[in-house]
């Protein structure tokens, strides 16, 4: 007998990476799929940019197009996963295709970030509906977990492991000992690396993702300009010995505070000292992790593969069993663009802190000249900025006359510490820019 359940007909734009992984998976489980949501799945068509490129899953010649904006017009399908990446294209498709009235599943961060507010009310004035759960932590549901599961909470601290890319190179470097352009290249060929891989080295894509956490839990877009960013482009083999022999590992935290009394909101994204006890600390290779606190629930933890064909084929598969049940009737998944603000009734306003107001201990290295003196002057730039220390480490480089120098700073703030900076970088003793890294504090 012919099944009565309603055909669902899904387009992909993209097919690379991500997309081949989607189709793959789906192809192999549709019939378990197609059982437990009550559907007939149809993977109708994707585009790609080059036919001609060999590519490991087999799709029908007839389904493979490189006409994409054709998938966002055609009036059968009723998903669209927009696969491909960057911010143009991307996003003249999502528009179009939220305009025709369809669901869109994205794994793009970037386009959420830079164009989520345009995205939300394109979708909600046509009826149509944006999915995102590939878009932050690969394979993790954070982004069910933060707008369904904790819907009860208003979350005092967010921070985590966002990116795979600089997650396995840190961990290789620490754990191996090796080179971060090797690394870069194997994470590359394992398929975890944006097209423009500055995205990731330079902390933008966690920042990307970042923004997206942020306004699922407060209701607001930060923008790139209005967070601290900086990316694991400095880190040294040193940095990493030092760190490890004052009990930390370096990785790249998104870190979201959200005072609950005043309101005041920060967004930071940089390297980081982590307690080596702490659970982020643990987490190696393509690893993400997040530790959410709200006020009802506590502490709660969320770990699995951040980057990758399968981890980031399991969310958007998700995202598309959402979508058919969507089409079905059977839930209406509180979207941000319906909810707003999840604490509308929260009175403080969600203003951003000020760099006075973002406080955190530092690892400061410096190359200075080795003679007398030297180090009163350092810590006298310090002190006169408020800083104190807590711990002063000095290393002779052989036959140079120079040294290197870590600082452990006690609580500091950023304004503090940018000041610092300044001040050390024109003075004469310092030979080299100063580097920084924050230390986290958190309590887990
Ligand atoms: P990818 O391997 O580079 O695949 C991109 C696909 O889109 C390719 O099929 C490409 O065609 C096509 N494409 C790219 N630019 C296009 C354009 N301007 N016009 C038409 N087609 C275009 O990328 P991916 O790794 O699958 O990533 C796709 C998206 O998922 C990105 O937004 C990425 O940030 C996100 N994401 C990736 C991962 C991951 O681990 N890879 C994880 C989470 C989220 P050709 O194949 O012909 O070049
Ligand atoms: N380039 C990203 C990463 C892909 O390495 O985390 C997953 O979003």
């Amino acid at each position: 007998m012919k099944s009565q359940h309603p055909k669902i007909k899904i387009g992909f734009a993209g097919f690379g990476t991500v997309g081949q992984g989607v189709w793959k998976h789906l192809k192999r489980d549709r019939k378990r799929l197609e059982k437990r949501l009550g559907v007939r799945l149809e993977l109708a068509v994707a585009s790609v940019r080059d036919l001609d490129r060999a590519r490991p899953v087999k799709v029908p010649e007839d389904r493979l197009t490189t006409d994409f904006m054709a998938i966002a017009r055609n009036p059968e399908l009723q998903i669209v996963c927009e696969l491909m990446g960057g911010t143009t294209a991307a996003r003249k498709f999502t528009l179009e295709a939220l305009r025709a009235g369809k669901i869109v599943v994205s794994a793009n961060k970037a386009l959420l970030c830079e164009y989520g507010e345009e995205i939300f009310t394109t979708a909600r004035e046509h009826g149509g509906h944006f999915f995102f759960e590939a878009s932050t932590a690969g394979g993790i549901p954070i982004i069910k977990a933060l707008r369904e599961g904790l819907v009860a909470n208003r979350f005092s601290l967010i921070y985590g492991i966002l990116n795979g890319t600089c997650n396995y190179i840190l961990s290789r470097m620490e754990n191996e000992g090796l080179s971060f352009p090797d690394l870069l290249q194997q994470a590359r060929d394992l398929g975890y690396v944006e097209a423009d891989e500055s995205l990731d080295i330079d902390g933008v894509d966690t920042a990307h993702k970042a923004a997206i956490l942020s306004y699922l839990a407060h209701g607001r877009w930060v923008s790139m300009k209005e967070m601290l960013v900086e990316g694991i482009r400095g880190i040294t083999q040193e940095d990493i010995q030092q760190a490890r022999e004052l009990g930390y590992r370096i990785k790249l935290l998104a870190v979201i505070t959200r005072n609950l009394k005043n309101g005041k909101l920060f967004v930071r994204v940089h390297p980081t000292l982590v307690p080596q006890r702490l659970v982020m600390a643990g987490l190696a290779a393509a690893y993400n992790g997040v530790c959410v606190q709200g006020d009802v629930v506590g502490t709660t933890f969320y770990i699995g593969h951040g980057a990758g064909q399968d981890a980031t084929a399991s969310a958007v598969i998700s995202d598309i069993a959402d979508a058919c049940l969507l089409l079905k009737g059977s839930v209406h998944p509180l979207l941000p663009d319906e909810t707003g603000p999840l604490h509308e009734e929260y009175s403080p306003p969600c203003d951003l802190a000020t760099l006075e107001e973002v406080k955190t201990r530092y690892y400061l290295r410096l190359r200075v000249k080795d003679a007398p003196g030297v180090l009163a002057t350092i810590t006298g730039i310090l002190a006169a900025q408020g800083i104190s220390l807590a711990t002063v480490r000095q290393r002779e480089i052989s036959d140079t006359k120079q040294a290197s120098l870590i600082l452990i700073t006690h609580l500091s703030n950023e304004k503090a510490m940018a000041e610092t900076l300044q001040l050390l970088g024109k003075a004469k003793e310092v030979l080299r820019k100063p580097y920084l890294l924050r230390i986290a504090d958190f309590e887990e």
